[in-house]
């Protein structure tokens, strides 16, 4: 039996990080500090400079990725990358990101667009490859530049996210019981896809619509409440598991209210649940990757310990992961 196991992680977040306070100045934004850590969690962020792309965080990331899997660029036979804020519309971020890091061999590369469930569905995905026995080792990698698609005369929304990339090389391995993505789940239901979207493309040479992040918060946050606990218990069962087996919860970081109601669902105590919305904000479909590497880098997750991810994002779209690292 073939399973697919993360062998590295590598993460990138631009710059200096931007408090609220600055971001409120900057912006002459009717908000305050007290609103946006009671309601959201979040005291800080990070913003990629002018001319700089996903590929380019992407690139960092994928670097450190690859040198704490030991491994060389062309040794990756995929990419698949999750964005929402692509450098182009085409080429693909993904394929920028191969010549970026000099891979020469052919690999496939492609970007995936599932939101801030982008990194569950790109990690469901290159598992899936990696099980077929097609391809042996991926970069999987989440990678966003929000800050371009934000209205910073909407309160409601320009506080919540940030830019950022992460990055894993996930490698086929044939342990039984062993480290290795135990199951995936992936929804969506397009019938949603008002509450929160970015409504606009290019035609004719013209933006057509709106080209900024809209939506409604309340209808998300009730949504994603919902369909996190439902979508990790089915990842659960589907591993033969149940939820005092999972040692640690790395969700999508959109709000620490979010999070604290999966945790308090899964019966898992807050410590056990990867935190970095106060200090990254919402990096979509970066979130996931980024706070696993935090985690892992910093020795609170180990080798052996079994850990859920989950995310939830426009379209509607929400998916989870069981693994042992
Ligand atoms: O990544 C994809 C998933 N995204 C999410 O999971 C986001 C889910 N939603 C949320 O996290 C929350 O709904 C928000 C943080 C976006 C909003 O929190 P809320 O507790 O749902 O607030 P609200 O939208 O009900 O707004 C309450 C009040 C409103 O004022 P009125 O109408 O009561 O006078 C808003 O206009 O807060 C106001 N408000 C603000 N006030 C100060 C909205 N944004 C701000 C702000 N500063 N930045």
């Amino acid at each position: 039996m073939i399973y697919s196991r993360i062998t590295g992680t590598g993460g990138c977040l631009p710059g200096d990080p931007v408090d609220n306070a600055a971001l409120i100045a900057a912006h002459g934004l009717d908000s305050s500090d007290d609103w946006i850590v009671e309601r959201t969690g979040i005291r800080s962020r990070h913003f990629a400079p002018a001319g700089t792309a996903a590929s380019d965080l992407a690139l960092v990331a994928s670097q450190r990725a690859l040198e704490a899997a030991g491994c060389a660029p062309n040794d990756i036979d995929l990419i698949v990358l999750a964005t929402s804020t692509p450098d182009f519309i085409f080429p693909s971020t993904a394929a920028l990101l191969q010549d970026k890091l000099g891979i020469t061999n052919g690999a496939a590369a492609f970007d995936l667009q599932a939101v801030c469930s982008g990194f569950v569905y790109a990690l469901a995905v290159a598992d899936k490859f990696i099980r077929s026995g097609s391809h042996k080792r991926a970069l999987v990698v989440g990678a966003e530049v929000f800050s371009r698609i934000l209205d910073w005369q909407d309160r409601g929304t320009c506080v919540l996210f940030g830019d950022g990339a992460g990055a894993i090389v996930l490698e086929a391995s044939h342990g039984n019981n062993g480290p290795g993505i135990y199951a995936t789940a992936l929804h969506a239901d397009g019938r949603y896809r008002d509450i929160l979207a970015v409504a606009g493309h290019v035609s004719g040479g013209q933006p057509i619509g709106d080209p900024f992040l809209r939506m409604d918060g309340q209808a998300v946050f009730k949504f994603a409440v919902k369909v996190l606990a439902e979508v990790a218990d089915e990842v659960i069962r589907a591993a033969g598991m149940t939820a005092d087996q999972v040692d640690w919860l790395v969700p999508h970081q959109a709000n620490i209210r979010i999070m604290q109601s999966t945790a308090k669902k899964l019966r898992l105590p807050i410590e056990r649940c990867i935190v970095t919305v106060d200090r990254h904000g919402n990096t979509s479909a970066a979130s996931i990757p980024l706070a696993l590497d935090e985690a892992v880098r910093s020795g609170k997750i180990g080798a052996g310990d079994t850990v859920l991810l989950e995310g939830v994002g426009g379209g509607f779209t929400w998916g989870a992961a069981l693994l042992k690292l």
